[in-house]
């Protein structure tokens, strides 16, 4: 049976929107990734996933180990709730009463880092904290790791301030010199080579500039954290050094002073990196849309759909179509609040009720939209629903 049929049948029950994951087409991509970070542990990015069983499942996988959070309520969460003892938050808190949460309860205090890369943030964890400091706070260093070939370029996120050896010296040294804090990790995460595609279809001259820029960006980036980790490494007995996404995979974990890597999007397969020519993740998650109108021959309307998602507004955040093949958004409607034509010949083929499969463009923000995924397992008929963080009740931001 093909796939599409498959997942017809599994979900046949249901009334979409609906979103399923093929759990072999997960633990596939979860393997591939492990085999392109050759033996170093990933961490796994939470908010591409935001589903509690799924996290749950690719921690038990060989090969990944702790969880990178996307904010300190949400570690807390999922403190609580078991999920790991080792949950780095990747962006500064600046949550009052979370970090006053944390300060209170000793095992997430021991469980969980936060992240710091300027003396603002240390200044705000003690004034939530009531300027106790018998106890300390776990935390991360933040690095620029983006890349700067001449002044005033600057390619890559733009994220902690600590760019040059120097300043993320200094700054570990006023950590390591204050009281209450523990500076336990060195984290950067390279947007411009994990989150940028190398292999733009019908695009070969991006191709190739993109190519040369991350060969070039990824050279002097594993020297200069070479060089960060081992001067931080002489003040502080770090436990990791975090670098890295999906689309990094083979460059972060070939550079010695990196101890982990961090991924999540590759392990559903969202259309942002359907663009890279080192890997190509299969599409786990996708979403089923029902058709509601017919407005004339070649276009069929599907209800809601607008599900785009987050960073540059271009066109390549926008949902894609995926099954029947060779449909198409419109240029003036795109993915609707309410609704959504789809166009091609393919569209005369549906009727009223019948379904079109979607993809998103990110991995973790449809799980905003909707409360369940439908699990489909390998020799299971029916597909098993499981909560998102909306269906447990939580939304984070
Ligand atoms: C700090 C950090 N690490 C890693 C990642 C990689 O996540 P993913 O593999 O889902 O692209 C991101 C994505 O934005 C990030 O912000």
């Amino acid at each position: 049976m093909d796939l599409r049929s498959r997942y017809d049948q599994a979900t046949a029950q249901l009334d979409p929107p609906l979103a399923l994951v093929d759990l072999a087409a997960f633990d596939q991509n979860a393997d591939d990734m492990t085999r392109r970070a050759s033996g170093k542990p990933i961490r796994v990015a939470t908010k591409s996933i935001r589903c509690r069983t799924l996290i749950e499942r690719v921690l038990s996988r060989p090969g990944y180990r702790g969880l990178m959070a996307y904010s300190l309520p949400e570690a807390l969460w999922l403190h609580q709730d078991h999920a790991s003892d080792d949950i780095l938050v990747a962006y500064p808190t600046v949550n009052r009463a979370a970090i006053g949460e944390l300060y209170a309860d000793e095992e997430a205090r021991q469980h969980i880092t936060i992240m710091v890369d300027e003396d603002a943030h240390l200044d705000l964890i003690d004034a939530a904290r009531d300027g106790q400091t018998q106890h300390d706070i776990r935390v991360c260093l933040d690095l620029d790791v983006s890349w700067r070939p001449a002044a005033g370029v600057h390619i890559g996120t733009r994220r902690s301030p600590l760019h040059a050896p120097t300043d993320a010296y200094a700054f570990a040294q006023r950590v390591t010199g204050r009281k209450g804090f523990r500076l336990v990790g060195v984290m950067g995460y390279e947007g411009q080579i994990a989150g940028l595609g190398d292999a733009p279809p019908g695009r070969p001259v991006r191709a190739a500039l993109v190519q040369a820029m991350q060969a070039r960006s990824s050279a002097e980036l594993n020297e200069r954290r070479t060089e960060v980790v081992r001067r931080i490494r002489a003040i502080a007995p770090l436990e990791f050094v975090n670098g890295g996404g999906t689309g990094s995979l083979e460059s972060t974990s070939a550079d010695k002073s990196v101890t982990e890597l961090a991924a999540g999007s590759g392990l559903v397969g969202p259309t942002l990196f359907d663009a890279y020519a080192k890997f190509h993740p299969q599409p786990a998650l996708l979403y089923a849309l029902p058709v509601v109108r017919r407005p004339k021959a070649g276009v069929a309307t599907v209800f809601s759909g607008g599900y785009v998602a987050s960073g540059t507004g271009t066109p390549d955040r926008l949902p894609s179509p995926f099954w029947p093949a060779g449909l198409r958004l419109t240029k003036t409607e795109g993915a609707g609040e309410v609704q959504t034509p789809v166009l091609g010949t393919a569209a005369d083929g549906l009727r009223i009720g019948d379904r079109v499969w979607m993809r998103h463009a990110k991995g973790g923000e449809l799980a905003e939209r909707l409360t369940r995924y439908h699990l489909i397992s390998p020799g299971e008929p029916d597909a098993v629903p499981v909560p998102t963080y909306r269906g447990d009740g939580q939304c984070f931001g």
